[in-house]
């Protein structure tokens, strides 16, 4: 009986962590604040969904992780892999001869692979030939980052400019085009709430997150320290 009530504890534990995880969804469909919306944003942009492919520094390297516990990528992939992108005509396209022989791409294509374990890949119109690539680690969302610290993350042009310049706290109209448009857009984003067999989609809906992101950024694009 004591192990039971034990085991009973550990499981009310479990239950009470996951509410807790899948609140700030639920808080912000009840009520969309500013508080509640960028709540809402931090839970997805630290979900492994997102984390994974924005990597983290491990042994000196900027690494993708894998699965919902974020493990080492298979074949020791760092960003000496990814592809290196550019603007032209409008569209992205590989700056020549920038990228090794095995990349993202040798493996990562327009779409998920059929079964659990294999590459996943998306693409899409909206946004032509951005397809799968790591961002450069100054965009790292590290494990346990709090929603300060994305925050003053996201509004920190030094950070978060490389391809397009996108802004930050100076530059809010810029910053407000860039953000709505990438969350909206981009193939890699949407991917994470259609992340093909055997993988958890990030939380809520793709929807709900654009709206959310162009609430908080309607309301100024304050981080929860000032609200
Ligand atoms: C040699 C093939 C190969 C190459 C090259 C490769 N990957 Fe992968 N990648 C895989 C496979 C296979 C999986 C699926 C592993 C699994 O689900 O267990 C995967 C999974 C991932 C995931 C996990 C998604 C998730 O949330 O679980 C990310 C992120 C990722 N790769 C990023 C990259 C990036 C970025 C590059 C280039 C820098 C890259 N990969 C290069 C084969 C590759
Ligand atoms: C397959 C890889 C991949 C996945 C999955 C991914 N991202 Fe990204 N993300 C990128 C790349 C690459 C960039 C950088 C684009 C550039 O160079 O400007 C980026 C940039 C961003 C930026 C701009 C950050 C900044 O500091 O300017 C945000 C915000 C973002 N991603 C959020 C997300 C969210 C939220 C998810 C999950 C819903 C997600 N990403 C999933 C690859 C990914």
């Amino acid at each position: 009986m004591k192990q039971l009530g034990i085991i009973f504890l550990i499981l009310a534990g479990i239950a009470i962590q996951q509410t807790a995880i899948a609140d700030a969804y639920q808080d912000y469909k009840q009520s969309a604040t500013q508080t509640t919306a960028f709540a809402y944003l931090h839970q997805v942009a630290t979900h492994p969904r997102c984390a994974n492919c924005h990597g983290k520094i491990a042994n000196g390297k900027h690494r993708p992780t894998v699965g919902d516990n974020a493990r080492p990528h298979p074949m020791n992939i760092t960003s000496a892999n990814n592809l290196r992108l550019m603007v032209a005509d409008h569209k992205f396209v590989q700056v020549p001869n920038s990228s090794q022989p095995v990349n993202c791409r040798s493996c990562h294509q327009n779409s998920n692979g059929v079964s659990p374990g294999m590459p996943p890949g998306a693409a899409n119109e909206l946004m032509p030939g951005f397809v799968w690539h790591m961002p450069p680690q100054t965009m790292v969302i590290k494990a346990g980052m709090t929603p300060q610290e994305l925050c003053d993350s996201w509004l920190d042009p030094a950070k978060n400019s490389f391809l397009v310049h996108r802004g930050g706290k100076d530059d809010l109209k810029t910053f407000e085009k860039e953000f709505v448009h990438h969350v909206r857009d981009d193939p890699l984003i949407r991917w994470a709430w259609q992340p093909g067999k055997g993988r958890t989609p990030a939380p809520g809906k793709h929807a709900d997150f654009v709206k959310a992101m162009q609430l908080w950024i309607d309301k100024g694009a304050n981080c929860p320290d000032d609200l």
